[in-house]
């Protein structure tokens, strides 16, 4: 078993970025809500340390979140965070008081003395940036403690117990607005709890085969591809594992980008041989979507047939009692919810999430423990392509949901490929593709006239559509220069039949979605 760092969750907007500069510091580590953490969940962990997250509450309310006491008995290393501080210097006698002086972004924090924490990363006397979410702050330290930063608004910014291995601070190393965050926490998870660094993706690859084939044994394992990151890589991970015994099933919906199939074909088919079965089901989707505008009836619809097609092909391959999923770590992170109350739907996702309740089978999910971007060296650990690895996200509903307020056709799906094939041509050409979170055309339900060489012309819009992002949540258009879209624009409506117009799509995300639909 590697080396593992408990985080207890106590609601902040950020913990998962604490689990992501733990694992990028090369040690395993798992979050687990602060309801569900006992003395004993504790102990059966086996950690090496435990980090304390932000979260909403104030240690002043009444019932607030709280460690379990016994935590600071165990003689692990803590490291409390913003809230995780809070609570963690009122556990253990000291004093918390909301104050006037509320310091929210960017802050200075002095550093007053030494510790392990800062070790090679921040020396007495330098002023070094962090950021801040606070208005509650410590005004007496428990017995054993000292300061070690101070900022403006939080007089013991950093304090520490060094016998006892304890530290806490006030500000939220975990972003990237504290530019040696990252290295405080590899401190913390190495200097101060002796983790070694044990988990990279070549020894997760030898557990996780020896993991799936125990779990699987001699059944026979289905595997729906989609060409993204996460199913191509659980397949690649399970076929390793299983050989033989694994089936991939790749339903061709028709509403696939340019030379998608293909790709699936070539590495799953060709050079991994695996059992691969492709169905080329455009005409019965879009037989399905005929007429039909509406976006949440095309998704609904799109995710209905999906899971019809995929069941058919399962029964014909018949005799498999497992199910591959690429579910990935923040799917199954529980969130510490404090409001409960049920969130709006703006769109109804449509992936394979209905498909096992139905299909009465066992889940292999492979990459449960993993964050994209340890998918993605995963992946390449396995011989993946860069391009299949690095892949710009796609909706499972695919182009459908590109064709906004019209019809969708088979017409009008070409002239969308070919448009969208030439803008990520130029993207990468431009060298911007891994800067890009998601970039694709829209074909919009207008046409406007337009004069091309002597004669007149009446086409089709396309938006082009490009943001950055951390997670999908919010977003930022791309600031492309004009020559750029300009180029892009000039070879769209020159090569693709069917556009004499294209625009550039400013929004962000809110107010705007990434997709239109
Ligand atoms: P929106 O448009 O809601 O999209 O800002 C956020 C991210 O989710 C993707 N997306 C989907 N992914 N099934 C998926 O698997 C879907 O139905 C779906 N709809 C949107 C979108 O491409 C973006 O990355």
């Amino acid at each position: 078993m590697s080396e593992r760092i408990l985080i207890v969750d106590f609601g902040s907007q950020v913990t998962q970025l604490i689990a992501r500069r733990v694992r990028e510091a090369g040690v395993y580590c798992e979050i687990h809500p602060f309801q569900k953490v006992t003395e004993e969940s504790i102990a059966a962990f086996g950690p090496k340390g435990v980090i304390l997250s932000g979260g909403p509450a104030s240690v002043t309310e009444e019932d607030s979140p709280r460690a379990p006491q016994g935590l600071f008995a165990m003689g692990l290393p803590v490291l409390g965070i913003c809230y995780g501080q809070q609570t963690m210097v009122t556990q253990l006698g000291g004093l918390v008081e909301g104050s006037d002086h509320r310091e929210f972004g960017r802050a200075y924090v002095t550093v007053s003395g030494d510790c392990a924490l800062f070790t090679g990363v921040w020396a007495p006397g330098a002023r070094e940036q962090v950021w801040m979410s606070h208005g509650d702050r410590v005004t007496r330290l428990p017995e054993g403690f000292q300061a070690v930063g101070t900022s403006e608004g939080a007089p013991f910014a950093a304090i520490a117990d060094e016998a006892k291995k304890f530290y806490a601070v006030q500000f939220h190393p975990e972003v990237v607005h504290t530019p040696h965050g990252a290295q405080l926490l590899a401190n913390f998870v190495h200097g101060v709890c002796g983790c070694k660094g044990d988990w990279t993706m070549a020894a997760f690859r030898d557990q996780a085969v020896a993991a799936i084939r125990k779990q699987v044994g001699k059944g026979r394992v289905i595997c729906g591809l989609s060409g993204g990151v996460d199913s191509s890589v659980a397949a690649a991970l399970i076929h390793e594992a299983v050989g033989d015994q694994l089936t991939c099933v790749f339903v061709d919906h028709g509403l696939l980008r340019m030379g998608e199939r293909d790709q699936v074909e070539e590495v799953f088919g060709r050079r991994f041989n695996t059992r691969l079965v492709t169905r080329d089901a455009s005409d019965l989707f879009l037989e399905k979507l005929e007429g039909e505008t509406d976006p949440e009836k095309k998704r609904k619809t799109i995710g209905a047939t999906f899971i019809d097609v995929f069941e058919e092909e399962a029964k014909k391959i018949g005799g498999a009692e497992f199910l591959a999923q690429g579910t990935l770590y923040p799917d199954v992170i529980e969130s510490v919810s404090f409001t409960g109350g049920p969130s709006v739907t703006i769109k109804s996702h449509h992936n394979v999430g209905g498909l096992p309740a139905r299909m009465k089978m066992k889940l292999v999910e492979p990459l449960r423990e993993l964050f994209k971007d340890e998918v993605r060296a995963l992946g390449r650990e396995l011989g993946l392509p860069d391009e299949m690895v690095g892949r710009h996200p796609f909706p499972g509903p695919g182009l459908a949901i590109r064709i906004p307020g019209q019809p969708i056709t088979r017409e009008k799906l070409d002239i969308l490929k070919k448009a969208d094939a030439i803008y990520l041509e130029e993207i990468r050409n431009a060298g911007l593709y891994d800067t890009i979170w998601q970039a694709f055309c829209v074909l919009l339900p207008v046409r406007t006239v337009g004069v091309m060489g002597d004669g007149r012309s009446y086409d089709y819009a396309c938006a082009l559509r490009a943001v950055t992002s951390t997670d999908g949540m919010t977003a930022d258009f791309y600031p492309f220069d004009m020559a750029f879209l300009a180029r892009v624009a000039n070879r769209i409506i020159n090569e693709v039949r069917g556009i004499n117009r294209v625009t550039y799509d400013v929004t962000s995300k809110p107010p705007g979605t990434i997709e239109w639909e």
